[in-house]
């Protein structure tokens, strides 16, 4: 009996040390939520003159109960968030209505396909839209406006640099002769993409050198990132990092932070070249390791007056999708802890203090931009985006 028990007690500790469970949580209870915000939504933006679809749901702020809507224009980066969620949603929900509204936002991108490239933008808007639109339906008209908007985006590569231009509009006012945000990262996954799906082989090639040259000089030495490098356009040499939504140009901001670990989490998936995994690691575990107990990060790890500050949402939803993917590509127990903390992150944006029940948003508490007082501590529609992403891989994983 003793043998048993002592045999029990290895067998328990072998698993406490070896392979720790992975937690989950009511992923149905969370996907309904949404369902029920989205008809929400679609129920505010109809008008005595029915819905119009240019008109994007964009943020509704900490003392407001309605979405601020935003047209969906070139300089709008959010706008295809919205007919992002309805893809998602219905893929959920599988329902035809929410399907005719998807197509319906979605269309009023069409036009970003045909137009020189305003700036780095166009995978957020493109992507999120017509990507998710066409990974749902295989409309043949989705997969030409993605690849040419890849073209488009390809456009303000600069091979000197071997990055891509993020901001043309910043170049003469701030003297940033070439300039790259973090963010810029994200829209990498558009180039890869098209790259495999009949466009040119090319494409592949900007976001390999855009990633590495980002990998380069675009981090400090403890993995932490600046969200603006900028480039001399004679030399290619990085000019100096600095940022522009964080809280000072060496401090950690936290979605430019989540915008590098879903880069290169993208990155790794696209080419499977060891270095993009070795460093996911690296810039995952510096965001993991100084976060609050709830695994949502104030707006920016160094802001002076944490546990005082507000936090972002956006951050976390962006870092449990990217998770959630990159668990898969660990072995050992690097997978289970990424894993557990994607699943801790969402149980708390699934929790009463992140869920927006009074407003037709997912979620609570995100912050924008910080410097210009905008989008402090709201709700903001790329934090609904990636958190209704992040539930669907973990629907599909169980
Ligand atoms: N510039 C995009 C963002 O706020 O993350």
């Amino acid at each position: 009996m003793k043998k048993i028990i002592l045999g029990f007690t290895l067998l328990g500790l072998f698993a406490c040390t070896n392979k720790p469970v992975r937690e989950t949580m009511d992923v149905d209870k969370a996907l309904n939520y949404c369902a029920k915000q989205v008809n929400r939504t679609l129920n505010e933006l109809k008008g005595d003159s029915g819905i119009d679809y240019t008109m994007m749901p964009r943020n509704i702020m900490d003392s407001l109960t309605t979405w601020h809507l935003r047209k969906a224009a070139k300089e709008e980066w959010t706008a295809g968030f919205w007919p992002g969620i309805l893809w998602y949603d219905y893929e959920y929900t599988k329902d035809p209505r929410i399907k005719q509204e998807a197509e319906k936002f979605t269309q009023s991108l069409g036009f970003l396909s045909r137009i020189p490239a305003f700036d780095h933008d166009l995978g957020f808007l493109v992507f999120c839209s017509y990507g998710n639109g066409y990974r749902l339906t295989g409309n043949p008209e989705y997969k030409q406006v993605i690849l040419a908007t890849a073209d488009t985006l390809a456009t303000l590569f600069n091979p000197t640099v071997g990055t891509i231009l993020s901001w043309p509009r910043e170049v003469e006012p701030r003297n940033w002769p070439h300039n790259t945000i973090m963010d810029n990262m994200i829209n990498l996954e558009m180039l890869f993409w098209a790259a495999k799906n009949g466009g040119d082989k090319k494409l592949y090639d900007i976001a390999v050198a855009h990633a590495d040259k980002t990998m380069e000089n675009h981090f400090r030495p403890d993995y932490t990132s600046y969200h603006v490098a900028v480039y001399d356009t004679i030399t290619g040499d990085l000019i100096k990092g600095v940022t522009h939504q964080g809280f000072a140009d060496d401090t950690m901001w936290a979605r430019g932070q989540a915008w590098a670990i879903y880069g290169y989490m993208v990155c790794y998936r696209e080419t499977k070249d060891p270095k993009y995994l070795d460093f996911l690691q690296k810039i995952t575990d510096v965001y993991l390791k100084d976060l609050p107990e709830d695994y949502i990060p104030y707006w920016d790890f160094n802001a002076p007056n944490i546990p005082n500050e507000p936090r972002d949402a956006s951050a976390a939803a962006v870092v449990a999708s990217a998770l959630l993917e990159a668990s898969a590509f660990f072995n050992g127990t690097k997978g289970d802890e990424y894993w557990n903390a994607a699943v801790r992150m969402l149980k708390s944006l699934s929790s009463p203090a992140y869920q927006s029940e009074s407003k037709p948003a997912f979620l609570l508490h995100s912050t924008g931009h910080w410097p210009n007082g905008s989008e402090i501590d709201a709700s903001i529609i790329y934090a609904d985006y990636y958190y209704i992403e992040a539930l669907l891989k973990l629907s599909g994983f169980e």
